[in-house]
């Protein structure tokens, strides 16, 4: 989907033209599944397509592909419990739906089965079918996933051999999810742990973890340029200095992201903007930027998974954050150092920082808004603090000497 802005028409406001352009993109699907009591008890964000064969009027096979379940619906997920367990059903496009079911035991939950129905009725999507009726593939899957942990994989998945296949990747899953939390662990695919070993993991090129008992003397990471294209050029622009502050048993791990070793990706669409890094030793870091009130920007989410020294794989993600507001229109701007709170585990120091996701013209920064009135005004607590306390000395000072002097005249009077 490629989105392209028109000139104001004047009294019409600003007008939206998108264009679906096949396979430019997918989109992600995700559910965030609660109980009766809005605790969050599913979670699932995950990518798929279907390429699916049929027989038609001509005797001959007909290979047709489903990607881009846009407009999905979730009716029918439920959270289940013991006896009849979890289930994600999706229904999209014409008349296709897709069903996964989980279920439990002590330690672990299982991602039992996947079925997938779609309906060679719908002559666009089939044309020429010769049967025109209802099929269903039923596949069995049977991974157990510890439970509390969030099942990950970014390598691509095939279910499914004969008349349809079926793809998933950057998969994300967890059931029956423990008091609400969806969980920061990852239970990782096979596929996904196999790029860990091909992946070099090289500690030389990593800062050395900042030991927690010497407050860390970090230099300030250098200011790296990313910009992200569409077919109309640059559509999206950032530059900043990057440091990531991960915190894992205790130890703190400062990273400076180096630009010269770090490449970038990303997408735009009308409402919402993705910029990827990655590096040797980030699998990526995604800032996704959305659109609000249809006049302002802001920085909406942040995904990361990255190696730490000692081999590990972190990751977190916060879906839910509020910084870098601007206008549309505009850029955002803050040469200050910036702290981006991901997770209690996670955040991100900026630095000369500069970004505008939404409308750039010709690969320029529009007029920006800068960061300062939320930074002053936290600079005057310290202040107000230091001015209430030397008042409080001077009272305090006053009282002694009258007290003193009182006393003293007592003495006399004796
Ligand atoms: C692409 O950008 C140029 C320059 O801003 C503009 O003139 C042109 O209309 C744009 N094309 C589309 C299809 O939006
Ligand atoms: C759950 O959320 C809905 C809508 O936000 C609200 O109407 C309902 O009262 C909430 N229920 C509980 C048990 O909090
Ligand atoms: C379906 O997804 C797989 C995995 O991402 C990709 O390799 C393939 O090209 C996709 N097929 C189509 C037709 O988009
Ligand atoms: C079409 O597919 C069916 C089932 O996959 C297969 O039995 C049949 O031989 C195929 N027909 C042709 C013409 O390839
Ligand atoms: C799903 O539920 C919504 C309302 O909750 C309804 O409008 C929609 O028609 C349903 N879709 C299907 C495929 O049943
Ligand atoms: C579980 O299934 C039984 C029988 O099918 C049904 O009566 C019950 O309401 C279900 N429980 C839940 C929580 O859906
Ligand atoms: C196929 O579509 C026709 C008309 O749209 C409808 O009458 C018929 O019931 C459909 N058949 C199936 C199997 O969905
Ligand atoms: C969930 O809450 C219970 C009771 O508050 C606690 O014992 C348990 O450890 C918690 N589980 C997780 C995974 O946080
Ligand atoms: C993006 O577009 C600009 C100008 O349209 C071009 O100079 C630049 O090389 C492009 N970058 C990439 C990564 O394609
Ligand atoms: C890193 O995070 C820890 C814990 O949140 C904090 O104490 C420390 O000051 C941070 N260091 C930097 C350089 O941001
Ligand atoms: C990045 O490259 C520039 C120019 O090639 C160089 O001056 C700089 O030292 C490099 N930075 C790092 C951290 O390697
Ligand atoms: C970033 O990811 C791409 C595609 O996954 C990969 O080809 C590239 O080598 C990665 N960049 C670095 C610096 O590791």
């Amino acid at each position: 989907m490629v989105c392209f802005r028109l000139s104001p028409v004047p009294g019409s406001g600003l007008l939206l033209l998108c264009l679906l352009l096949g396979a430019v993109s997918s989109y992600a699907l995700e559910l965030n599944l609660q109980d009766s009591k809005n605790a969050t008890c599913l979670y699932a964000k995950w990518q798929m397509n279907f390429t699916i064969s049929y027989e038609t009027t001509s005797k001959s096979n007909k290979t047709v592909t489903i990607s881009d379940p846009s407009s999905a619906t979730y009716n029918g997920s439920i959270c289940g419990d013991h006896q009849n367990g979890s289930k994600i059903e999706v229904q999209f496009g014409s008349g296709f739906s897709w069903t996964a079911k989980f279920t439990k035991d002590v330690s672990t939950y299982l991602i039992e089965s996947i079925s997938f129905s779609y309906n060679t009725n719908d002559s666009t999507t089939f044309p020429d079918a010769k049967k025109k009726e209802i099929f269903t593939v039923h596949e069995p899957v049977a991974l157990k996933i510890p439970l509390d942990e969030i099942f990950r994989c970014n390598s691509i998945l095939t279910l499914g051999m004969k008349d349809v296949v079926q793809h998933y990747w950057a998969v994300h899953v967890q059931a029956f999810v423990q008091n609400g939390t969806v969980s920061t662990k990852e239970f990782l695919c096979n596929e996904d742990k196999t790029s860990t070993t091909v992946v070099p993991i090289t500690p030389t090129t990593l800062p050395s973890p900042t030991p927690t008992t010497t407050p860390a003397q970090k230099e300030k990471p250098e200011i790296g340029s990313y910009s992200v294209n569409n077919t109309n050029g640059t559509c999206l622009m950032a530059s900043m200095g990057l440091q990531l502050n991960v915190t894992q048993d205790k130890v703190v791990t400062v990273i400076n992201i180096n630009p010269n070793t770090t490449d970038f990706t990303g997408s735009c669409h009308s409402q919402t903007a993705l910029l990827r890094l990655n590096s040797s030793n980030i699998n990526y870091l995604d800032f996704v930027f959305a659109v609000k009130n249809e006049n302002r920007f802001y920085l909406k989410e942040v995904n990361v998974s990255m190696y730490l020294v000692n081999g590990s794989v972190f990751s977190t993600a916060n879906n839910n954050l509020s910084y870098w507001d601007a206008p549309l229109g505009s850029s955002y701007m803050c040469n200050k150092e910036q702290t981006i709170s991901v997770s209690g585990a996670f955040q991100i120091n900026t630095f000369y920082l500069r970004v505008q996701p939404f409308n750039v013209k010709e690969g320029k920064y529009s007029t920006a808004e800068e960061c300062s009135v939320d930074s002053d005004l936290n600079f005057l607590i310290p202040v107000a603090v230091g001015v209430a306390l030397g008042f409080l000395i001077i009272v305090v000072f006053i009282s002694y000497m009258i007290g003193r002097r009182k006393s003293r005249t007592g003495y006399q009077s004796v």
